[in-house]
């Protein structure tokens, strides 16, 4: 579903973020991006979305090739992709439901098919009594519950995650990863970047190691370090 051949990102400050990276990721996978801060975890992710594009190399997602894409056809790739991010980016005006909803309305989807597809997605991540809520309401693991909800509303094929548990506690890290593995057995691949070395352990998934740019290990029940 996803391949990655020789991607290099130089960033207009001079910083090679990524260097010739070759990737395979197939339908359904749960891989697990691993790597110090500013290994370029981000950037790869980023490149996935179209959120920044390669200096040389091709990015294919779902036989798209996300490099040539005209500005016009972006949103459309991005229908394809739930993103969670470590910082949740809800909006704090709009209620739970609405912070759901809002995804499916940018397409044109109809009002009771936007309603039940986003009740079922709340339902999904346990957060359907707090509809009514506002984000400021929530604590954290529940803010990520809600951001995964808006994130799979579309039931996209893939779902990325940047750092998802970055600003839990140990417990909530662990109830908010069992909901994205649940997520992937329904069939959705996920991509997770993370530096917490136990949920990479306890998760024992593909793991791929950069480091200053470069992919160091590429390993199938991997943990979080090779030795
Ligand atoms: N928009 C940007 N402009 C310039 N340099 C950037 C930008 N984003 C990230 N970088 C740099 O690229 C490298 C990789 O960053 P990033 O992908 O965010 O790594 P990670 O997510 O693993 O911490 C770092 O040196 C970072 O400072
Ligand atoms: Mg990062």
């Amino acid at each position: 579903m996803i391949e990655l051949k020789h991607v290099s990102k130089l960033y207009t400050n001079g910083v090679e973020a990524l260097l010739d990276i070759n990737l395979h990721i197939g339908k359904e996978e749960f891989v697990f991006i691993v790597g110090p801060s500013g290994a370029g975890k981000t950037t790869l992710m980023k490149m996935l979305y179209r959120e920044e594009v390669p200096s040389s190399g091709q990015v294919i997602v779902d036989r798209v090739n996300v490099t040539e894409l005209t500005p016009d056809q972006v949103p459309y790739l991005r229908r394809n992709i739930g993103v969670v991010f470590q910082d949740y980016k809800l909006l704090p005006r709009r209620t739970v439901y609405e912070n759901v909803a809002f995804a499916l309305q940018v397409t044109g989807a109809a009002r009771s098919q936007i309603r039940r597809h986003t009740m079922q997605a709340l339902e999904l991540v346990g957060m359907l009594k707090r509809a009514s809520s506002f984000p400021e309401e929530l604590s954290g693991g529940e803010k990520q519950r809600v951001c995964i909800a808006r994130a799979i509303v579309n039931n996209p094929p893939l779902l990325l995650a940047d750092e998802p548990t970055g600003n839990l506690d140990p417990q909530t890290t662990f109830e908010i990863m069992e909901l994205l593995d649940k997520i992937n057995r329904r069939s959705t691949t996920l991509i997770t970047a993370t530096h917490n070395k136990n949920i990479v352990d306890m998760m024992k998934r593909r793991v791929v190691q950069l480091e200053a740019g470069r992919v160091i290990r590429d390993q199938q029940l991997g943990t979080y370090s090779s030795s």
